[in-house]
């Protein structure tokens, strides 16, 4: 009898796109506990972007567990929630053909106007729902509540993703905060009635932004306390180095010892798409010039890399989003406290940071003149800024009362630029 052939493949790099589920590494465990909590759950996945959350949800909609049907949406350009219905249509027509006849049955207001899902194309049915359905929006309870009832008419598991829910929400609150809120309470209720052990239909929703805030100065944080929060895990100080290693040696490139740990040093609070760039960097560069890598040319890639268009790209967004997401006198505070922060010293290759009385007294002086609210109130604000900025991977608490930069390569680029 023949044995099946080892077939030897060099993982790719990944930088910046979607890693295909057969390439996912250092998730299994993680993934395996959100299909357990899928059983029992709706759930939110957050994480800062290019940490690897799409990649995660790649990965459940193209090996689903349990039975489950998996419906993917990126939702971050929508405005409406009647779009958001329209979406889930679409995808699932687009996911699972052979399934839509099925979910539109005796729906008439989809029925009516298409007789042959076959004709439509790509994207069609979002579309075509449009066209015959004028006032789609001013209806969208009406449309969202058929949908739940034709989902839940299919009587097997369903999970419906979706991606970057809170930039639509921001949208949301930007045009209509009414709307809203409107949505928020209708969304909930109808996710929780029945109760999900006994749904067949789960929702997964994921989110690179920090909602808490928003909602909570709203008060409507109790409007999504029912959803089960995971964070996708930081990838751990051997995954990193794990992941160093092996895509040198796949390579066949020779590097010191040291290499995969001090790389890892320097990326700080790993966000997994700079560790791809800077090891493709360190693997570029062996490429061009074939020597035996050592310490001291991670260090030269790390600040060549940290000037590069290519990063460049990258590391203006979390400049831009904290003006999108961040209001003032937030906004000033955040830049306030950054540019403190990407200017404290290393000592021994770990960042001394700042303390945390120094950085309430750069968030105080940063309020407009006459502004200063009661000192309780300045208290609670600076803390609630604080962990935002944790929560969306600007900073981290390195000791007891002290903070500095949470990513090496943030606080080298904020200071090249900002300071
Ligand atoms: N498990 C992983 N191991 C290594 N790199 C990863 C992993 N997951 C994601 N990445 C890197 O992060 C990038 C962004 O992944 P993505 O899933 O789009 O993140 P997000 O949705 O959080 O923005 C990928 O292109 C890849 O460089
Ligand atoms: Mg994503």
């Amino acid at each position: 009898m023949s044995q099946p052939k080892r077939i030897s493949s060099t993982p790719d790099f990944y930088v910046g796109s979607v890693v295909p589920a057969e390439d996912l590494r250092f998730r299994d465990d993680f993934i395996r506990e959100l299909w357990e909590s899928i059983l029992t759950h709706h759930l939110i996945l957050k994480a800062p972007r290019r940490c690897g959350k799409t990649s995660v949800m790649e990965h459940l909609r193209a090996t689903p567990q349990h039975g489950y049907s998996v419906i993917y949406e990126n939702v971050q350009d929508l405005t409406h929630p009647a779009d958001l219905f329209l979406a889930i249509l679409d995808n699932f027509r687009d996911q699972h053909p052979n399934l839509f006849h099925a979910l539109v049955k005796g729906w008439e207001t989809v029925t009516s106007w298409l007789p042959k899902v076959e004709e439509v194309g790509y994207g069609g049915v979002k579309t075509k729902f449009r066209e015959h359905v004028k006032d789609y929006r001013e209806h969208w309870r009406d449309h969202g509540e058929a949908l739940f009832r034709q989902l839940r008419s299919l009587k097997r598991p369903i999970l419906i993703i979706v991606d970057e829910l809170p930039d639509m929400l921001i949208n949301l609150k930007k045009e209509d905060p009414k709307l809203l809120r409107d949505f928020l309470s209708w969304f909930r209720d109808k996710r929780c009635d029945p109760l999900p052990k006994k749904d067949n239909v789960r929702w997964l929703l994921g989110g690179s932004i920090n909602l808490s805030s928003t909602l909570d100065g709203m008060s409507l944080l109790d409007r999504i306390n029912d959803l089960k929060d995971l964070p996708l895990p930081d990838l751990t100080p051997r995954q990193i180095e794990t992941f160093v290693r092996e895509m040198l040696e796949a390579r066949l490139v020779e590097f010191e010892q040291k290499v995969p740990s001090r790389l890892r040093e320097l990326l700080g609070r790993p966000i997994p798409l700079f560790l791809q760039m800077l090891t493709q960097d360190l693997f570029r560069s062996w490429r061009n010039q074939p020597r035996k890598i050592k310490k001291a040319d991670v260090e030269i890639e790390f600040g060549r890399f940290v000037t590069s268009t290519a990063a460049q790209d990258k590391l203006q967004h979390y400049y831009t989003r904290l003006a999108k997401y961040y209001e003032e006198p937030a906004l000033s505070q955040a830049h306030e406290m950054l540019n403190h922060l990407c200017l404290t010293v290393e000592k021994a290759g770990k960042d001394e940071g700042a303390s945390r009385a120094t950085l309430m007294q750069i968030a105080e002086s940063a309020y407009p003149p006459g502004k200063l609210p009661p000192v309780h109130e300045r208290k609670r604000l600076f803390l609630q800024l604080m962990r935002d900025l944790e929560n969306d991977f600007y900073v981290i608490e390195i000791a007891e009362g002290r903070y500095g930069f949470a990513s090496g390569i943030m606080k080298a680029w904020w200071r090249k630029h900002y300071a």
